[in-house]
């Protein structure tokens, strides 16, 4: 997979592919990431890239003009399954988005900033809209961030049995059960019993029983969602 991500502030979402699992994709090839400079293609020599907004408000936009050079000299390189800007006006991300987007050949994240990019952009190139929760934060950069891991964790052969990603919460719309390791006590605080009984029918089903009744306290509407 390669990820082209365009970016106000491409340092800010760099260090988070130089570490644990989703370095070891890089490092594997499993996964290539571009980081473009959006100034880069900015409008004049001194670097703009944003201006007031049309009728008034408070907030910078990002022009369009330096979004479709970016974009274009990307496209004329290579097709791209998914074209996606990062926003909080968007559907949420989840594991099952997450999921489609691993099996994709080549995608671009554009990360907003201010008070967002020009709607002509959204229209003309977006293919997809993703926000990572209900708040707003500075920049799109560190949502992009959090897609890319979610999404390269996923690519097969990024993990292995060990870390399987079968087992994660929300891939069944479960959160995942309570995990215990080394020592089976501590200062009396005991592992539960079933864990250490070696019955690995009867472990699964207190995995499930756990899991569900984790969910149902935490986050019903995941249960709900598994009705549909
Ligand atoms: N940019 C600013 N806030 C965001 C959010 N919650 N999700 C995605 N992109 C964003």
């Amino acid at each position: 997979m390669q990820i082209d991500i365009i970016a106000v502030h491409p340092e800010l979402i760099k260090s988070p592919f130089e570490y644990s699992i989703i370095k070891r994709a890089v490092d594997k090839n499993l996964v290539e990431v571009h980081f473009h400079d959006l100034r880069k293609y900015a409008v004049n020599k001194y670097g703009k890239i944003d201006d007031y907004q049309f009728g008034g408000g408070a907030g910078m936009v990002l022009m369009i003009e330096p979004v479709d050079k970016c974009i274009s000299e990307l496209q004329s390189q290579r097709s791209y399954d998914e074209i996606i800007y990062m926003t909080p006006d968007a559907p949420t991300l989840d594991q099952s988005m997450a999921n489609q987007l691993s099996s994709a050949e080549n995608i671009i994240i554009l990360t907003g900033h201010y008070k967002g990019v020009d709607q002509r952009v959204r229209d003309k190139f977006i293919t997809r809209e993703i926000s990572i929760g209900d708040y707003v934060l500075s920049g799109g950069e560190l949502a992009a961030a959090v897609l890319c891991d979610a999404v390269i964790r996923l690519i097969p052969g990024v993990l292995g049995d060990e870390t399987s990603a079968l087992t994660d919460s929300f891939q069944d719309n479960l959160l995942a059960p309570p995990v215990y390791t080394r020592p089976s006590d501590y200062q009396g605080m005991k592992v539960p019993d079933i864990l250490l009984s070696g019955n690995f029918k009867k472990i699964d089903d207190w995995r499930y029983e756990q899991a569900v009744k984790r969910t149902s306290e935490i986050r019903p509407d995941l249960l709900k969602k598994e009705d549909n």
